[in-house]
């Protein structure tokens, strides 16, 4: 069996099994009598199983992070593909060997398809800059692809259907450090809830690229009293990918 078939075979016996799990547990609820006819739940089974093949087959595909943002330019695995006015996939090279993750696109990226080009953006490059870093040798992304209406949370739902996109990007880019801004970004890849100061002390690793974590530019702007600290953060990152370039 190829690695394709082998997948979806996997995935049909993981959707039988929670069909199952579930029947026996309504079962249990409604004392064996079924509220719902066996045809209704054999069609919904059928439908989740060609909208997955559908999902599947176009993500096995992927050999290239162009090919990766052509998928992702179409994507309407969650509702904010509904409110979008463009993806935002990520911008920037393998370069410097770092990539850099934020929330999710505000207006202005909406608006341009591009991360980090309204005011949080203009600090980021300032930041950068300033440790001696093109924005463009670094790739620039972000959790979510698209953004949430209002510049709300990303919700948790969204963040899941999206992982896919963001851990496919690492395994093209094949980052040395990845840095997460502020806590969202780091929450989706540390799987943990943490406070800001111990996410910044931390030690970290994500698919075996170590992550270090340091304030969101958008908490910068509210909070300029944070910006020593993010700086420091940035230095020793620097050093870091200084160190491990070579
Ligand atoms: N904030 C983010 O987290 N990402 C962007 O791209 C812009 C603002
Ligand atoms: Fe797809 Fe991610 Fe956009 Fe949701 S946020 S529609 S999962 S690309």
């Amino acid at each position: 069996m190829n690695k394709i078939n082998g997948y979806k075979s996997f995935l049909v016996e993981t959707i039988k099994f929670d069909i199952k799990q579930y029947l026996n547990f309504l079962k249990e609820v409604y004392s064996g009598n079924l509220p719902i006819d066996t045809n209704t739940l054999e069609l919904k089974y059928k439908l989740k199983k060609s909208c997955l093949s559908n999902i599947i087959n176009d993500e096995l595909k992927i050999t290239s992070l162009d090919e990766l943002q052509k998928i992702v330019s179409e994507c309407k695995k969650c509702n904010l593909y509904a409110s979008r006015k463009n993806t935002v996939f990520g911008k920037g090279s393998a370069k410097e060997r770092l990539v850099i993750i934020g929330e999710a696109p505000g207006a202005d990226e909406d608006e341009t398809g591009e991360p980090f080009v309204g005011r949080a953006g203009q600090l980021l490059t300032k930041m950068l800059s300033a440790i001696g870093i093109d924005r463009e040798s670094v790739f620039i992304c972000n959790v979510l692809k698209c953004r949430p209406p209002n510049n709300r949370d990303p919700l948790p739902d969204e963040i899941s259907k999206c992982s896919y996109y963001l851990d496919k990007q690492l395994e093209f880019l094949k980052p040395k450090y990845i840095l997460a801004l502020g806590r969202i970004a780091a929450i989706r890849l540390l799987n943990k809830e943490a406070t800001m100061k111990e996410f910044r002390e931390g030690k970290y690793i994500y698919n075996g690229i170590p992550v270090l974590v340091t304030y969101h530019p958008s908490a910068l702007l509210r909070n300029p009293n944070w910006k020593y600290p993010a700086w420091e953060d940035l230095k020793r990152m620097k050093e870091l990918l200084d160190s491990s370039n070579g």
